[in-house]
């Protein structure tokens, strides 16, 4: 079925978009539509769409960013519309941890009374009960703002960044610009990192920027697996120009699976404090204090299942085995980093920032960075990886520089401000 396409207001293209809508329902009508008006139908297309996604919940809780964050009986959630979920049985726990299995306090799927810096922002109004997960409800306006009802959720692009063998007219063309660090050329069962939270100023309603960690299966073809997670400020995927946790997944390269967060069935939460797609607080400022999230993913060696835990003490879930085909074996390459949309053509760049804006070389402080980054080997071990390669489409756009001290372990710096006199 043609996907129902919407008007984005800020396009430049909008007049041709428009043109478009109207030639589409004229063949909607004339064609497929005999009964009703397409307009009708788009509607109810939208509020069935809120319907599968938005299930009943027990506790709503108002977020000061206009979030409302519903919380939703642990088995009611999305992933259980998966017919291959129909008859799952929630893993409570991991059968193994890589910080090790048996340390309680990494444990915790429940608040303690640890020292959380980071938290999101609608714990200030309210948490959820036991027992439930909290999701951020899905307004009609997220779904109008993406292309189509079939398109909201997900990647527009495939935009996984190719390092050695870039196709440099491929990788300019699809707008999508990189700086990141990766790993390789062996098995991977898992990755981590402590990424610094920033701002970064979106020039584009239609641009994002996010910092995350990539876990990929099978090479770059139609039928690429991946697993991502990090933080990201997306005005069309969420309205506004708030940074959010998120994760993503696909196991056929964007095309027909995966979604951002909670909006397909796949992922399975566990966690009732953590609201994936939610806003982070605070945000690091130059000169001043600077937050960072840590986030590992790994692979329980004995049930298969991708693992993802947030901060210190929030196991979040896990993505089920069977989503995947190579990365239900193991992981072939582990990248980190940033990723912004170009929306200008020919060569030309907005100033939609990456990080926070500022070059690896200004330092701590004023660039972002991932630090203590880490790989799980296929001993199951968290381990510094050797042999970290680079790469960036434009240096003098957004650039990447890794080091490493007894501190932060293997680090690196990474962002820059897009559009500068370097970088038309
Ligand atoms: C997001 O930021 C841009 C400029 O950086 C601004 O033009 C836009 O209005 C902001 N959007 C929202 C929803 O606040
Ligand atoms: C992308 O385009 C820019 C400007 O046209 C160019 O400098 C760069 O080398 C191109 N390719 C890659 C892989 O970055």
């Amino acid at each position: 079925m043609a996907p129902l396409h919407f008007i984005s207001s800020k396009t430049p293209s909008f007049t041709l978009s428009l043109f478009f809508l109207f030639f589409f329902f004229t063949l909607c009508w004339s064609s497929r539509v005999p009964r009703g008006t397409g307009l009708s139908r788009q509607k109810l297309e939208v509020q069935k769409h809120l319907n599968r996604l938005n299930k009943p919940p027990i506790k709503s809780i108002q977020s000061p960013d206009g979030d409302t964050i519903d919380c939703i009986p642990i088995s009611h959630q999305p992933a259980f519309d998966h017919p291959f979920l129909k008859d799952h049985k929630i893993q409570m726990r991991p059968s193994y941890h890589p910080e090790g299995l048996f340390d309680e306090s990494k444990m915790s799927t429940e608040s303690s009374e640890k020292a959380k810096p980071m938290s999101q922002l609608w714990h200030m109004n309210g948490r959820c009960p036991a027992d439930t997960i909290p999701v951020r409800r899905t307004k009609k306006d997220d779904i109008l703002r993406a292309s189509s009802v079939k398109r909201y959720g997900k990647k527009k692009h495939r935009s996984i960044p190719k390092p050695r063998s870039a196709d440099p007219d491929l990788v300019n063309e699809s707008g999508h610009q990189h700086a990141i660090a990766y790993v390789e050329g062996d098995k991977y069962y898992g990755a981590r990192a402590t990424i610094n939270v920033w701002e970064p100023k979106i020039q584009q309603a239609n641009e994002f920027s996010l910092s995350q960690i990539w876990v990929l299966g099978g090479s770059f073809g139609e039928d690429l697996n991946s697993i991502e997670a990090g933080w990201q400020v997306s005005p069309d995927l969420y309205g506004d120009n708030n940074t959010r946790l998120f994760t993503y997944w696909t196991s056929d390269a964007y095309q027909a699976t995966g979604c951002y967060n909670l909006l397909c069935s796949g992922f399975i939460q566990i966690n009732s404090e953590i609201a994936m797609g939610a806003s982070i607080s605070p945000v690091s400022a130059v000169r001043n204090s600077q937050y960072d999230i840590s986030i590992l993913v790994w692979k329980d060696p004995k049930e298969g299942n991708w693992w993802m835990q947030f901060g210190n003490g929030y196991v979040l879930g896990y993505w089920p085995s069977f989503l995947f085909s190579y990365l239900a074996e193991s992981a072939s390459m582990i990248e980190w980093g940033g990723e912004v949309v170009n929306s200008e053509a020919d060569g030309h760049h907005t100033s939609t920032q990456m990080g926070s804006g500022r070059f690896p070389e200004e330092g701590f402080g004023k660039a972002s960075y991932f630090r203590n980054i880490q790989v799980v080997d296929s001993s199951n071990n968290l381990k510094a990886p050797k042999n970290i390669g680079t790469f960036t489409e434009q240096s003098n756009c957004y650039d990447v520089q890794t080091g490493s001290n007894e501190d932060w372990g293997r680090y690196f710096y990474y962002g820059g401000p897009g559009k500068n006199p370097n970088c038309p």
